[in-house]
């Protein structure tokens, strides 16, 4: 087991495994009153969200979210801790990949009631014998006073944690296997103006991963620790371990306990109390014979609660400052905005204030913080937006967006919806290719289909493949914009994804000079390669981008200003309504 001063020093941050909304919370408000500046908690690995807002203080955090540990490995480096909250019967599974992922990690708390014996036998053996700190199972958890709080041991509400004075460190260690015990024990101890040095809750089941023997040894060993107050109940033997320690001196420090269970004795036959050891199979388990022993071991063994409440309170007090947090009134906000914020200097947008970006400069920079939701880390990412933007803002009246506008323009609508007619027009065949480029790419690439397979396996369908194809340009009728986005591959350590969209091209171009790679598919693929390359995102991220349909922002956001443009031409020429000429239309 990791000493409590070990713990003092590197409390670490924890990765919890399940969705324990109060818990989880408890140990946040724990961290912002212990003045943390950030939260202990990294991430949780659960399905169906990729963030969850928590309070911070007043205020509010958002948390990310991993659908399995091997997504939340790939996203983070390391992690000192597991809060795990999944139950009794996927305890074992996910503290294995926990640690398969995290080997360094130092430990972990198993919330979990029903482990199967068998289970807590094998982590015990793969674990905490070789030297991690794991506290339960069927517990509450491990708390170090203005350090670390792993599971909802020392309270589930802001207020107990204020009450009890968890924010700093006193000099009694709680002790117990009861977890609803442990808490109401640290309340009378802060109760009576004393601190709590650490409380660890071994959980009631028969084989504990860290032993009271070894949370015994623990307080021994803590500086911090002055006195050891100590929660027992009938069943069990472990009482019988702090008499060994006590009467050998491994332990020496003053125990106060109390042995619950008397109660047990007026039965004739044993009987099961809540926790799955609390069965006095004979007469050395009962609750009387305990208090026995340890009495003549040496321990202060109170013989009722009020007895062990006034036994707490006549323990030396701690000097503890007594300043309030009080978090009354905080709300949920009702939505969340990661890319824009309010300060004092104004408003921040993807990373900079409005002012710091007028004096940058370089709007193509803003445009790809705006779309990435951060800076970028490349110079090749800005210029390749930049790049596409100046190259996909128009292509002349012809097509079919630009048409849209300009006839809406001439029927006498305004901006807003003579721009509307020309982005409806946005779809699978004009403009909007770009997302399904960049799926089509990204999955031939990662899944290592052979293109000739890829284009059979839509022809067969009679399905198009996006990003190959074009109206105008053709084989020996280059599109120039294509042509210049290509040089970037020359930037770039690989570029994979471009490799294969041009392999594609390659095949498609032998049944129609027509299914050449157009400029939706080409800024796809090269915008895939400088994601993948120049801002190291990872194949879960770039799939994100796609699902999200990022690529196609890369044509619709320049696009509108050139529709922009149509309609202002066309209100400057006022040729007035557009109405086809009937010979241009085969009727009947
Ligand atoms: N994948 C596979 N086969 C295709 C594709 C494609 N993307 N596009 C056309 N073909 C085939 C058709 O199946 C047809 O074959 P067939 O002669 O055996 O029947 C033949 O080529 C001609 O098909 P058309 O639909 O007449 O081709 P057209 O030149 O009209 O289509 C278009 C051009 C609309 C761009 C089409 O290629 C397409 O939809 N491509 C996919 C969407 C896309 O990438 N759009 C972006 C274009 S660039 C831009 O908008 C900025
Ligand atoms: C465009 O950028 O609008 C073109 O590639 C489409 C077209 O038909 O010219």
């Amino acid at each position: 087991m990791r000493s409590i001063e070990e713990i003092r020093n590197k409390p670490g941050t924890c990765l919890v495994l399940g969705n324990y909304r109060p818990g989880i919370q408890a140990i946040l408000d724990f961290d912002h009153l212990c003045g943390k500046e950030a939260p202990s908690i990294k991430a949780i690995v659960t399905a169906g969200t990729k963030f969850q807002k928590y309070f911070w203080g007043k205020g509010e955090v958002l948390i990310p979210c991993f659908p399995t540990m091997l997504a939340a490995a790939d996203a983070i480096e390391s992690v000192e801790w597991m809060f795990n909250i999944n139950s009794g019967r996927r305890a074992r599974q996910t503290t294995i990949e926990f640690f398969d992922a995290f080997p360094s990690a130092l430990g972990g708390h198993i919330f979990a009631e029903d482990v199967p014996e068998k289970h807590a036998i094998e982590l015990y053996e793969r674990y905490q014998k070789k030297g991690k700190t794991l506290v339960g199972t069927a517990g509450v958890g491990l708390l170090v006073p203005g350090y670390l709080k792993l599971g909802v041991v020392g309270g589930a509400d802001w207020r107990q944690l204020e009450k009890n004075n968890l924010k700093e460190s006193g000099s009694v260690a709680v002790l117990s296997a009861s977890g609803g015990m442990i808490n109401e024990i640290i309340t009378m101890v802060a109760s009576t103006s004393h601190g709590i040095s650490f409380a660890l809750c071994f959980g009631g089941d028969r084989f504990p991963l860290t032993s009271p023997k070894d949370a015994f040894l623990a307080a021994q060993d803590d500086s911090q620790t002055k006195h050891i107050v100590y929660y027992g109940e009938l069943g069990g033997y472990d009482e019988y371990e702090l008499v060994e320690l006590m009467k050998s001196g491994a332990v020496s420090k003053p125990v106060i306990c109390y042995i619950s269970g008397v109660i047990g004795e007026a039965f004739d036959e044993p009987v099961q109390f809540g926790h799955a050891k609390a069965l006095a199979g004979n007469k050395s388990e009962t609750a009387s014979a305990k208090r026995a022993a340890l009495t003549e071991a040496g321990a202060i063994v109170a013989h009722s609660m009020k007895e062990f409440s006034e036994r707490i309170a006549g323990i030396e007090k701690d000097e503890l400052k007594e300043e309030a947090m009080s978090l009354d009134g905080r709300s949920a906000s009702l939505f969340t905005s990661t890319i824009s914020k309010e300060t004092e200097n104004g408003y921040e947008f993807a990373g900079s204030s409005l002012p710091d970006w007028a004096h940058e400069g370089d709007i193509a920079l803003q445009i790809c913080s705006a779309l990435l939701g951060k800076h970028p880390q490349s110079q090749i990412t800005v210029d390749f937006i930049r790049t596409v933007f100046l190259l996909s803002v128009d292509h002349g009246p012809q097509v079919s967006g630009a048409l849209n506008t300009i006839v809406t323009a001439r029927a006498g609508k305004n901006l807003v919806d003579s721009l509307a007619a020309g982005l409806m027009t946005i779809g699978p065949r004009f403009g909007g290719a770009v997302s399904g480029a960049a799926n089509e790419w990204l999955s031939g690439v990662t899944e290592a289909k052979d293109p000739a397979e890829h284009i059979e396996s839509y022809a067969k369908v009679k399905k198009y493949i996006a990003g190959i194809g074009h109206k105008k340009y053709r084989v020996g009728l280059e599109d120039p914009r294509t042509a210049i986005l290509a040089k970037f591959s020359n930037r770039l350590p690989n570029h994979r994804y471009y490799d294969y969209a041009k392999a594609i091209e390659a095949i498609t171009t032998t049944k129609k000079g027509s299914l050449i790679l157009n400029v939706d598919g080409t800024i796809a693929a090269l915008m895939l390669d400088i994601l993948e390359s120049e801002e190291h995102y990872s194949h879960q991220e770039l799939k994100e981008l796609v699902d999200a349909d990022f690529f196609n922002a890369l044509f619709v956001i320049p696009r509108i200003v050139g529709f922009t443009a149509h309609y202002l031409d066309q209100k400057r020429l006022d040729e007035g309504l557009f109405r086809l000429p009937d010979d241009d239309v085969l009727l009947g």
